[in-house]
């Protein structure tokens, strides 16, 4: 695993969306895995600001997404439809034939969840997969316990990452308690994967994730296993690796800077 070790959430954006950009210029049909909440956000303003400046198109890119939550109507403000429709498809080039994501509307869920393998198997999985990490080390809706061998399946989320979301609806209750994810081994089919982790919440996890082992129980574990994984994570989340492996941070560059 590269880590690019960067000073703050600022910074750890800018070296992500350099990475995707440099990605779609030199292959402008590539299929990009996209994730959702906070981590992402900045990244996806300055995809939006080098297209609007440099016109990086993204008319043969395909998008597919990691999860989605089950019940909430596409234009619920929470959906992640929502989400990516608001804070990146609608600012883009992207085709709307070519973004993919998975429906937690649909009546039968299983049938959804072949759907959206069928997809991914047809797409040959991402050239590039933006990930986040979950303070319990989840990854998509990944959580602890999840064997490595699933493909896109209906998950139960953990009470802690209800909790990590509740602060994006307005009452616990809202927060479903289910979601569709692409599994651990879709996840893993990507060719080349970038984790972001940004913030003190987040620095146990990185910690476990740079010196754990691989263990179900930590799903993030699992990218110890792929030939091409990046992980941009800046000091407060880098914390906790600190303590233990005494490396110091180089003054913020806009590259970071590589452990
Ligand atoms: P966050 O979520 O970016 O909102 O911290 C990351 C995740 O749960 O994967």
């Amino acid at each position: 695993m590269k880590i690019i070790a960067v000073n703050d959430y600022e910074e750890l954006s800018k070296v992500a969306s350099k990475i995707i950009i440099e990605k779609v210029k030199n292959q402008p049909d590539c299929v990009l895995g996209l994730a959702t909440g906070g981590t992402p956000e900045k990244t996806y303003q300055l995809l939006i600001e080098d297209f609007k400046r440099n016109a990086t198109t993204y008319q043969n890119v395909n998008t597919v997404n990691l999860d989605e939550y089950v019940g909430l109507p596409n234009n619920h403000p929470q959906s992640y439809h929502s989400y990516m429709f608001h804070k990146l498809f609608k600012l883009l080039d992207l085709k709307s034939e070519n973004i993919h994501m998975p429906d937690g509307m649909v009546s039968d869920l299983q049938e959804e969840c072949k759907r959206y393998d069928m997809i991914l198997d047809h797409l040959n999985y991402p050239d590039l997969q933006l990930l986040g990490i979950g303070s319990n080390g989840h990854i998509g809706f990944n959580e602890p316990g999840s064997p490595f061998s699933q493909k896109t399946y209906v998950t139960t989320l953990s009470e802690s990452t209800r909790l990590a979301n509740a602060r994006f609806f307005n009452h616990l209750d809202e927060v479903p308690s289910h979601a569709i994810t692409m599994g651990i081994s879709g996840i893993l089919k990507s060719k080349e994967i970038l984790l972001l982790a940004s913030g003190e919440s987040k620095a146990k996890a990185v910690k476990e994730l740079l010196v754990g082992e691989l263990d179900m129980n930590f799903p993030a574990s699992a990218l110890k296993s792929h030939k091409h994984v990046t992980i941009i994570v800046d000091s407060l989340a880098l914390k906790e690796v600190r303590k233990i492996k005494d490396i110091e941070l180089s003054e913020a560059t806009c590259g970071g800077h590589e452990i």
